[in-house]
């Protein structure tokens, strides 16, 4: 995750390096339900409106709570399918409350309605997100539900004048990266605090439908977008939150973005994002699916560190003997291709390792989805990206 908001603030009025703060256990994204009224076009959880059988119970849920409480992990963003239609949700929210973990909802948005908003601010969730990929037919469109678009922007509403902390999260793909200027420009008319740009990952339907990724240009173009809004709001004094996920590149590519806006900074912010370090996938992000798998995060279901049923959390996080997990907690990561030689491998630390694993069966290759070109990166004359070649010609391996 990359906070572009944090970096604008560092502009605006920078702080000195310090010491780098390792948090004192991972954030955990919990796939407590599968099942979901929606399906997705780029859904990584492969969600249905069907039950997944051998899904953990609310003891279960508990008891795995009380471990990652001891191992002290500090947030918990209780995901799915559509966290809403687990019938023990609240249940599941109040107790991650009472036991002071950061807690955070990631919802479709379609469920939340005058019903159950006032149980929902009772929870005292410190973030809603809820995703919006478009407007109403684009977001309809790509989400299957006509009507869709509707019910999780009247959500947004709702939370909003709960006082509920509520942010867009927009996954970007060809489907729906021309309408982002119109999203920001929604973003603002509601009076929305927090946008959370999610770049496609190479996993569940996403990775089926990897064709529709976007170009990299596209990409640039986005990410350009959104570095001279958050100034723009960071100049006027508005706190809005601007993240990305799921592409570390951001990092580098808003190094570039310093060098020609505020030349007498890039020293300074060079150190900053490299403290930052990128990718941190089985490092300081983790995830465990709706049967208690463990992953290195969420796009990694198609590879199980452990189940939370047969070993505690806490176990299998620190179980280096696992070599995919050997391998995220090395430092530096040994990445090869255009990742391995570039000059800002420090900043990204080699980006998203699911999307080279899908392509090349390789997660130490290269992530495909670096927009950043060669000569930037210093990389001249180092071969064919594995991006050039014809994704159709690259077969789909199967989710297990
Ligand atoms: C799996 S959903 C679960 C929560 C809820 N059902 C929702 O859609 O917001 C969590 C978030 O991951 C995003 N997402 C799903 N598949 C993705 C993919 N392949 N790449 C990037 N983001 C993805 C969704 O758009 C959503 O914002
Ligand atoms: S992305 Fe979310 S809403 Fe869409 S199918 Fe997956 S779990 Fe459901």
């Amino acid at each position: 995750m990359f906070r572009i908001s944090q970096y604008m603030q560092e502009i605006l009025s920078p702080t000195p390096l310090g010491p780098k703060r390792n948090p004192p256990g991972p954030v955990v994204i919990w796939n407590l339900i599968r099942r979901c009224n929606l399906t997705c076009k780029h859904c990584y959880s492969i969600s249905a409106d069907t039950d997944f059988p051998g899904e953990l119970s609310t003891a279960e849920v508990f008891k795995v709570m009380d471990d990652l409480k001891g191992f002290r992990v500090p947030v918990l963003i209780l995901s799915g399918g559509e966290p809403l239609m687990r019938p023990d949700i609240f249940d599941i929210s109040r107790r991650a409350k009472q036991m002071g973990f950061y807690v955070g909802l990631s919802t479709n948005g379609t469920l939340i309605d005058e019903s159950n908003i006032d149980r929902i601010a009772e929870i005292g969730y410190d973030y809603v997100g809820i995703s919006i990929d478009g407007l109403r037919e684009t977001h309809d469109r790509f989400r299957r539900l006509e009507g869709a678009y509707d019910a999780s922007m009247k959500a947004i509403r709702l939370c909003h004048q709960k006082g509920i902390k509520v942010g867009m999260r927009f996954t970007m793909t060809q489907d729906n990266a021309s309408e982002l200027p119109d999203l920001l420009n929604l973003m603002e008319a509601e009076g929305i605090d927090k946008f959370y740009l999610s770049h496609l990952n190479y996993a569940g339907r996403g990775n089926i439908n990897r064709k529709d990724d976007v170009i990299l240009k596209t990409t640039r173009w986005a990410m350009d977008l959104l570095f001279d809004r958050c100034r723009d709001y960071t100049q006027r004094g508005l706190h809005k939150e601007f993240v990305t996920g799921n592409n570390d590149a951001d990092g580098v590519y808003l190094l570039f973005w310093v060098r020609r806006h505020f030349p007498h900074l890039e020293d300074h912010m060079r150190a900053k994002l490299a403290q930052w370090g990128g990718n941190s996938s089985g490092v300081n992000i983790a995830n465990i699916d709706n049967l208690g798998n463990v992953h290195p995060d969420t796009f990694w279901w198609h590879y199980s560190l452990g189940s939370v049923k047969e070993r505690p959390f806490s176990q299998i996080w620190q179980d280096t003997s696992d070599p995919l997990m050997a391998g995220l907690k090395a430092s530096p990561r040994s990445i090869k291709g255009r990742c391995g030689a570039c000059r800002y491998f420090d900043v990204c630390g080699g980006n998203t390792r699911v999307r080279a694993h899908q392509l090349t069966n390789d997660p130490w290759a290269e992530d495909p989805a670096c927009y950043l070109t060669d000569e930037e990166i210093g990389v001249e004359g180092l071969g064919e990206r594995l991006r050039n070649r014809p994704y159709s010609r690259i077969p789909v391996t199967s989710a297990k």
